[in-house]
Parts: C-alpha cells; sequence; structure tokens
C-alpha cells in the first residue's frame, strides 16, 4: 500500500469508529483512584514464577498448562480477523507451513522458547511464532518514567493493544483487546531461585514490554511508527538478512542479563533493530531516566530526567517527543497536564495510578496498567476496562 493510500485508509478507519462516539472523550485529571476498584479496574493480575535454570523448553510449561484455553480462544479471534480480509483460509494455511521454519531462524533460548510452549499448550507452533511477532508492531501505550522529591524512581505504564484488530460494534470495544486481557500475567524470573527481574507479559510470549529488575533499572516498550523502517526490517529477517535484533528479544535480554541503568541505556541505544520504537527506561538513583527514541540504527534526540531544569518526569506515547502527536490521537497533552497538577511533590505509585486512569490515557485498547518503584523492587500490574463513553485509542 502507497502511504497515501494507507493515510486514507487510516483517517477513514479512525472516522468510522470514532463516530460511534459522543464526547467527552477526555475528563478532568482523576484522584483518588488508588487503590483501584470500580468500574475502571477488571481484576489483579497473578503472579508466575519461570526458572531461568530449566532448559528453556520446559520454563514456560507450567504458565501454559492454566492459559492454553485463553491462548486458543485468542488465536481463533486473529483467525477469523484473517479469514475475514483474506477468505478461503490461505493466510493461516501460511502461518502454520511457513512461521515454523522462521522459528529456527530465531536466536537462542526465544528458538527453544517457543517450541516449547507450542508443545505444552497444543497450539501449532507457526501461530504461536505469530502470537510472538505481533508484538513488534501493534504496541500503542503510553509510559511515564518521574522522580519524586526526594529522589525515588517511579515507572508507570498502560499497555494499549489491539489497534485495528477486529472493532466489536455492539460491544463497542476492540476483539484482541478483550480476548489479551485473560493473558496478562506477572511473572517472576529466577536463577538459583532468586529473582532476577519481574515482568507484566502476555503469556505465551517470550518478549518483554514491560518489566523491572529490583533496584537497577525498570523498562517499558512503545511502539513507534515510522515511514523509515516499520516492517522492511521484519521482511528482511525472513529474506535471510539476519543481522539486527528483534525489539522484544533486545528487552528480554537486558532485563535478564544487563546489571545497571548504564548497561541497559548503552544496549537499547546501540544494538541494531528490526523496526523502529521507544523504550522509556528508568534507573535506581536521582537523574536516571531517559527516553530512548530508536530508528532502526540510531538513538535520535535522547532526553532524560534533570530535576534541576524541571524535568522531574518523561511522558512517552508513541510520537517522537519533538513533534506534535496526531491530532486524532492526542494522549500526551491530557498526561502531562495532570502530571503537572499533581506536581513533583505528590507524586506515587498512587498519584501516577491517577494520571494512567485518566480518559483517553485510559482507553478502549488499554489492557493493563503496570506501577513499578525500583527502590523497593515492587511490581504491581492491573487489568483495565474503560466504560462509555471512551475513546477507542
Ligand atoms: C461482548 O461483551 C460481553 C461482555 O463483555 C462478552 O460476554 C461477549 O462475548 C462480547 N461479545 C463478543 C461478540 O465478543
Ligand atoms: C525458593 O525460595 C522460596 C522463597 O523465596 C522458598 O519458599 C523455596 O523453598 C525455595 N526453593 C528452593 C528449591 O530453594
Ligand atoms: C543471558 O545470558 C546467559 C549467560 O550468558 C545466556 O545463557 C542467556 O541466553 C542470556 N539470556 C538472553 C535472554 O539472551
Ligand atoms: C544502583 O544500581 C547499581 C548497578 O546495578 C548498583 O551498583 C547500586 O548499588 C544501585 N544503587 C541502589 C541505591 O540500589
Ligand atoms: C507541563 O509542564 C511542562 C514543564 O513546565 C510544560 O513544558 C508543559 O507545557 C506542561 N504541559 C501541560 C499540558 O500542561
Ligand atoms: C496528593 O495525592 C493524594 C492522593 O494520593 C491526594 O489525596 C492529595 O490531595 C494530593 N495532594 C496535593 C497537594 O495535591
Amino acid at each position: 500500500m502507497s502511504f497515501l493510500a494507507f493515510c486514507i485508509f487510516l483517517t477513514s478507519a479512525l472516522a468510522i469508529v470514532s463516530s460511534q462516539f459522543i464526547p467527552p472523550y477526555t475528563e478532568e485529571c482523576r484522584s483518588g483512584m488508588y487503590p483501584p476498584q470500580g468500574p475502571t479496574f477488571k481484576g489483579a493480575v497473578t503472579w508466575y514464577t519461570v526458572d531461568l535454570d530449566l532448559p528453556p523448553n520446559k520454563r514456560w510449561a507450567a504458565l501454559m498448562s492454566e492459559k492454553k484455553d485463553d491462548i486458543v480462544n485468542m488465536i481463533k479471534v486473529i483467525k477469523d480477523l484473517a479469514t475475514a480480509f483474506v477468505p478461503s483460509g490461505k493466510l493461516i494455511d501460511f502461518v502454520d507451513k511457513f512461521l515454523p521454519l522462521v522459528v529456527d531462524t530465531l536466536p537462542y533460548p526465544f528458538n527453544e522458547e517457543l517450541k516449547g510452549i507450542a508443545s505444552s499448550s497444543g497450539v501449532p507452533l507457526g501461530e504461536v511464532a505469530l502470537f510472538n511477532l505481533f508484538y513488534e508492531v501493534f504496541t500503542v501505550c503510553t509510559s511515564v518514567v518521574a522522580e519524586d522529591a526526594d529522589g525515588n524512581l517511579i515507572h508507570g505504564r498502560n499497555m494499549d493493544f489491539g489497534l485495528f484488530m477486529g472493532w466489536d460494534i455492539k460491544n463497542k470495544s476492540w476483539m484482541i483487546t478483550d480476548k489479551l486481557k485473560p493473558l496478562v500475567v506477572n511473572v517472576d524470573f529466577r536463577r538459583n531461585n532468586h529473582t532476577i527481574f519481574k515482568s507484566t507479559t502476555f503469556a505465551g510470549y517470550v518478549g518483554m514490554l514491560t518489566g523491572m529488575r529490583p533496584h537497577s533499572f525498570s523498562l517499558t516498550v512503545n511502539e513507534r511508527f515510522s515511514l523509515n523502517g516499520g516492517y522492511i526490517g521484519i521482511i528482511e529477517w525472513l529474506l535471510n538478512h539476519r543481522d539486527a535484533m528483534w525489539m522484544g528479544f533486545l528487552t528480554r535480554s537486558v532485563l535478564e542479563n544487563a546489571t545497571s541503568y548504564e548497561e541497559a541505556s548503552s544496549l537499547l541505544s546501540q544494538t541494531k533493530l528490526l523496526a523502529p520504537v521507544y523504550f522509556i527506561l528508568g534507573g535506581n538513583q536521582t537523574g536516571q531516566g531517559c527516553i530512548i527514541t530508536r530508528a532502526r540504527m540510531e538513538n535520535l534526540k535522547p532526553l532524560e530526567l534533570n530535576s534541576k531544569q524541571g524535568r522531574w518526569y518523561l511522558l512517552q506515547t508513541n510520537y517522537d517527543h519533538w513533534k506534535k502527536p496526531l491530532f486524532l490521537d492526542d494522549r500526551r497533552t491530557p498526561g502531562m497536564k495532570c502530571m503537572n497538577q499533581t506536581l513533583q511533590s505528590n507524586i506515587s505509585r498512587k498519584t501516577l495510578y491517577d494520571v494512567l486512569s485518566t480518559k483517553p490515557v485510559l482507553n478502549k485498547l488499554t489492557t493493563y496498567t503496570t506501577l513499578m518503584e525500583v527502590s523497593t523492587g515492587k511490581l504491581e500490574s492491573f487489568i483495565r476496562d474503560c466504560p462509555n463513553p471512551c475513546m477507542p485509542w
């Protein structure tokens, strides 16, 4: 599709979906939302343990045995959508035949983990691979890293997922977003029975989009839409040109093996990637927080916390920080307005949850909210819902 055609498609799709909604899409900054309760809170997220001392193909077995029905439900929706798009099931045939071959091209331990997930869930390997490749391209979110008056770092995010994946007109909801909610889990990754890192993730996905190494650093990923590169890197990979890294594998490796904010920052800034992305990284002391805006090869205009200059928080949605957001999708201005009202003197996990609960920062795509506090090692997550009236994205 040409860029112009894509823009026309995008604009009409957004117009059709938004015509179902009656303003107000936005609201006054929320307060007193924590502890989570009421209609925007759908439930707590369950903890699981993944033992990194097990061979990769055994690590996910316990989690898979509990979540396999939910994964099957989720993949059924993807298949139905794919069949609506390309009738006759050709697309799924392609996934089942071709993607298992791609799994063998993926680096260790991810290739082995995917095979283990397929065998313990009974989901065909190609479909497990599809589910994993998904997140490389479809994650729209809001992430905030903030420093309180004592120099402690607080990192929060809304995970918004499922844009354009099946709008359910009756329910006014995104089909994939609904099916993903039961898959949200918190995972404690352990070696020698000690926590190495913690993450909020989707069962069946081996990359990482939200995570923390207690007492060291916290990390979230937001999608970056860009003309230069989006899908090209992935196509290159399929065509045997494999010198770049998958985003989700890089974040997983950083959380698993980087031991400081500095090391995490340099790996996330310098590793060649398949697709553009935003990394939001927080550290364990004052001034350690940054937005890493990645093109495939470089880190563009890095932005760091600097309380002395009044930059006590960084808020990232899905637009470059030096550009205006798309007018149909401005979550940055309302998010910043609420951060500014909160003030550095009153920022905490609780007040950050208020910001992340304010529409349209909270919207129909929001599957979960995560709050992380590096100094105490606390990570907590909540499944979200956005009752009408609510922005579709
Ligand atoms: C619509 O939402 C209800 C409740 O959230 C759910 O039970 C039902 O399955 C949904 N319908 C479809 C077609 O997804
Ligand atoms: C691992 O640690 C937990 C508590 O952190 C403890 O209950 C459990 O017995 C330990 N397991 C082993 C095998 O050491
Ligand atoms: C982390 O490092 C260990 C030891 O080098 C290696 O076995 C493991 O595969 C690495 N993890 C990831 C996710 O790359
Ligand atoms: C911050 O992280 C570094 C590197 O992991 C570590 O050496 C240092 O002790 C940590 N500081 C605090 C206050 O936890
Ligand atoms: C929030 O405060 C910052 C720093 O003072 C300012 O640059 C920004 O325009 C404010 N944004 C909003 C939406 O109030
Ligand atoms: C600080 O946040 C709490 C909620 O945790 C709120 O009740 C209180 O009014 C806030 N104080 C100020 C000065 O904004």
